[in-house]
């Protein structure tokens, strides 16, 4: 599996349901309610993972429209329903792509991948607009193996620092800084921004192809990366791989809204 594929989304998005913030969800779906068929745009939308995820706490003629610069997974999007709009944008160029008539802006698992310089640029037009923001799974910087292996603080700290580098969205990303950055932002703006740990717990037993998954992209990317010896990343890898119990990968979710008036 490599970057954004298909399969790699299909493989996290279980886990991604697990652990989105409901309460967030039901915020962001209040403020739908009083509008008739609203219209809501998802950034980096992939495969469309957070329509299914939203869609059903939000209002029954709710419109969306999906963005990615990625056309294979959009294109799975705009078959699994043709009333989906669709649009293939490259989010480094124009932070902004909803249409004019959007009410409400959704992302999940993007904004890690951003620079805070990107992020203020999206705030900026989040804010001309008026729209609110319902932002899930940006990953913070923690991360839990158990049981323990004397290879992982490095690994941990290599990995934290590898999303740190420049994703293509806006240069050098804000990686495990970008939930801050976000909150931040949008405050500076006059939001109000509610917060929520939306962590992955993943079990061994129920979850053990996304574990392989990720602690094989892990190793490979410090090898490549030279952030470890590669033989460090290697004897790592088949150890976590022989045993990993538990898995957390940490996450938060926010909910942003305008303060009216
Ligand atoms: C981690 S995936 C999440 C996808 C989807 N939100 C989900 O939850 O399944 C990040 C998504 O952001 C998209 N993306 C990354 N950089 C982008 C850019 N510069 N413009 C538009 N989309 C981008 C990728 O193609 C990918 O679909």
């Amino acid at each position: 599996m490599s970057g954004f594929s298909a399969d790699w989304l299909a493989l996290r998005e279980p886990a991604d349901a697990r652990a989105r913030s409901s309460a967030l969800i039901a915020q962001a779906a209040a403020r739908l309610a009083a509008q008739a068929a609203p219209l809501v745009c998802d950034l980096g939308s992939g495969t469309g993972a957070g329509m299914r995820a939203f869609a059903p706490a939000f209002p029954a003629d709710t419109r969306w429209c999906l963005t990615d610069n990625d056309p294979d997974t959009l294109a799975i999007a705009a078959r699994a329903d043709a009333r989906v709009e669709t649009r293939l944008t490259d989010l480094a160029a124009d932070p902004a792509p909803w249409p004019e008539d959007c009410v409400l802006v959704t992302a999940t698992a993007l904004f890690d991948l951003a620079s805070p310089a990107w992020i203020d640029r999206l705030a900026d037009r989040l804010a001309a607009d008026r729209l609110p923001l319902l932002a899930c799974l940006t990953y913070d910087g923690r991360l839990g193996l158990s049981p323990a292996h004397p290879g992982d603080a490095a690994l941990c700290a290599a990995f934290n620092r590898h999303q740190r580098h420049d994703k293509g969205l806006g240069g050098d990303a804000a990686g495990p800084g970008a939930v801050d950055a976000l909150c931040a932002a949008l405050a500076d703006r006059g939001y109000t921004v509610a917060r929520a740990d939306s962590p992955w717990r993943l079990a061994a037993g129920r979850d053990d192809a996304l574990i392989a998954e990720l602690l094989r992209g892990w190793a490979g990317a410090m090898a490549n990366a030279d952030l470890v010896p590669s033989a460090t990343a290697r004897d790592w890898l088949a150890s976590r791989l022989a045993r990993t119990d538990r898995l957390t990968v940490g996450h938060a979710d926010i909910y942003a809204a305008p303060r009216e008036g």
